[in-house]
């Protein structure tokens, strides 16, 4: 992560929310992916802030979606200010222990807290823009505390040689194992391509606004996948990630970096297909798992979808009765 200390022009502050927006796309699946590859009510610690016995899986999952609202409030003022988000993240990394990827968590928000806070602006410029660092910089602040007590519970109970679930080799090479995998690297694409047109089109709160509904599914849709993959014998995958000697991942590319359309129609205009092809890999799935629990998930998955190519396809031919719409 690339520092920057002195913010004069608007080029300045666009370079330094594109740099956190790079970070906070890395850690919003960094987390839960890191939440998704170890038990659920398991670890839990005594949360310093809400000062309560929290399960550190939950927390580290509602961590991973502060920062997703993270990059939203980042894109969207780089998009008013006249720059292009950028759609590039940092690296992500999984450690085979639940304890390392719980120290990198609590490394990667000091580190984001620096980026912040060190940004010095000349005198009287960018207000709202300072405040929004200064704002974003203290949930940082709380996760980096909620990391660190989380860490000392894993500590004081002896379990800092605990592994994170290891995927069964024969499950993987199942056929609805490879299909939930596929299905849920294209539900983490569309949720990315449909908050770039919500980035895109912020200032037309009724598109942008549908738009935000169907990627927020996505994003539950990813979430429950990656639950029922558990369910599998199976864990979640980082897109592109190698694995080295000791068994750590690394990926600087979890996420396509760029998206098609610029404007309304082309946007609308590949979503449309994009859903389709979901739709039936969904179609595909149910018909292969016999597990009646996956099955009604899966079911509930493939239903949103066909409400969202519903949505699409009529915001897309509302459009086109309308002449010259960007
Ligand atoms: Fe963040
Ligand atoms: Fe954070
Ligand atoms: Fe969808």
């Amino acid at each position: 992560m690339e520092e920057i200390k002195t913010i004069k022009t608007q080029e300045d502050v666009i370079k330094l929310l594109n740099t956190a927006l790079e970070h906070e796309w890395a850690v919003s699946f960094e987390y839960t992916i890191h939440a998704y590859s170890m038990p659920k009510g398991k670890f839990f610690y005594e949360d310093p802030i809400m000062k309560s016995r929290t399960d550190a899986r939950a927390q580290t999952i509602q961590i991973g979606i502060d920062e997703m609202y993270h990059s939203l409030q980042l894109g969207i003022i780089i998009t008013q200010m006249g720059g292009t988000p950028s759609f590039k993240t940092d690296e992500v990394v999984r450690y085979p222990k639940i304890m390392d990827n719980l120290k990198r968590d609590k490394i990667t928000e000091d580190m984001v807290i620096n980026l912040y806070q060190s940004a010095e602006f000349e005198e009287g410029a960018f207000p709202k823009i300072q405040n929004m660092i200064w704002n974003i910089s203290y949930d940082e602040v709380r996760h980096s505390q909620q990391f660190e007590a989380m860490m000392e519970a894993i500590k004081m109970e002896g379990n800092e040689e605990v592994l994170c679930f290891q995927p069964i080799a024969e499950n993987r090479e199942r056929e609805e194992n490879q299909l939930l995998h596929e299905i849920t690297r294209l539900e983490n694409k569309l949720l990315h391509q449909y908050l770039k047109y919500v980035l895109l089109f912020s200032e037309h709160q009724d598109l942008s606004q549908r738009l935000f509904k169907n990627s927020i599914d996505h994003m539950r849709h990813w979430d429950k996948n990656s639950g029922l993959l558990i369910k599998m014998k199976d864990v979640i995958q980082i897109e592109n990630a190698v694995k080295d000697e000791n068994g750590v991942e690394r990926s600087k590319s979890p996420m396509p970096s760029a998206y098609p359309g610029e404007d309304r129609l082309p946007a609308l205009e590949n979503l449309i297909p994009a859903e389709k092809a979901l739709i039936a890999k969904y179609e595909k799935l149910i018909s292969l798992v016999k597990e009646k629990e996956i099955k009604e998930q899966l079911e509930l998955h493939l239903a949103l979808n066909q409400e969202h190519l519903f949505t699409d396809e009529w915001l897309l031919k509302n459009a086109q009765k309308i002449k010259g719409i960007k």
